[in-house]
C-alpha cells in the first residue's frame, strides 16, 4: 500500500526544500515529518520520501535505521522510551524497566494488546544529569521512581 503526505505535510516538505539548499539535507527533517504524519516510518514511507527527495530508498532507509528516534514499526498511542544507558542504569533503570514491563504486561519492543502503550529501551536520552529518564511521546520525565512512573502512566487517557 503506498502512502502520501497530506496537503499540509506536503506544504511543509516544500518549505523544507527552500530552507535546505542540498536536497539530501532534507532527508532527516522529511523523516521526522513522515513519522509525525504516519505514526511510524514504514517501508512505503521510505520509498515515498526517496521519490520526493530524489534519491534511493536504500539511502533513506540507512538514515532511518541509524537514528533510533525513527520508529520502523507501528507504535501504540503512547510510546514509552526508557533510557538504559550508564547514568540511568546506575540509578536503577533496569528495575524501573522491569516495573513498567510488569505494569503494562509487555516486554521492551512490544505494544499492549489495546494499542495504548509501546515500551522501548533506548540509549542515552541526553538528560543524564536528571537520570533516570524516560520519554513518553514528546515529553521527558526525569528523576524517575516507581511511584512517579505509576503516576505518569496512570493519568494518561
Ligand atoms: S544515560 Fe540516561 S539520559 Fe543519558
Amino acid at each position: 500500500m503506498s502512502v502520501a503526505f497530506s496537503e499540509g505535510a506536503r506544504a511543509e516538505f516544500e518549505r523544507l526544500l527552500t530552507r535546505y539548499p542540498d536536497r539530501k539535507a532534507v532527508i532527516l527533517p522529511a523523516l521526522h515529518l513522515a513519522q509525525k504524519e504516519f505514526g511510524f516510518v514504514s517501508d512505503d514511507a521510505i520509498v515515498y520520501i526517496a521519490g520526493l527527495v530524489g534519491t534511493s530508498p536504500a539511502e533513506i532507509e540507512g538514515v532511518a535505521t541509524f537514528y533510533t528516534m525513527f520508529n520502523r514499526k507501528p507504535v501504540g498511542k503512547y510510546h514509552v522510551q526508557i533510557c538504559r544507558n550508564i547514568s540511568c542504569s546506575l540509578l536503577g533503570a533496569e528495575h524501573l524497566i522491569e516495573h513498567i514491563s510488569e505494569k503494562l504486561r509487555v516486554r521492551p519492543g512490544e505494544t499492549t494488546p489495546d494499542g495504548k502503550f509501546t515500551l522501548t529501551k533506548v540509549e542515552c536520552l541526553g538528560s543524564c544529569g536528571t537520570a533516570p529518564v524516560m520519554q513518553v511521546n514528546d515529553e521527558y520525565h526525569e528523576h524517575l521512581t516507581v511511584e512517579s512512573i505509576d503516576r505518569i502512566l496512570d493519568q494518561l487517557p
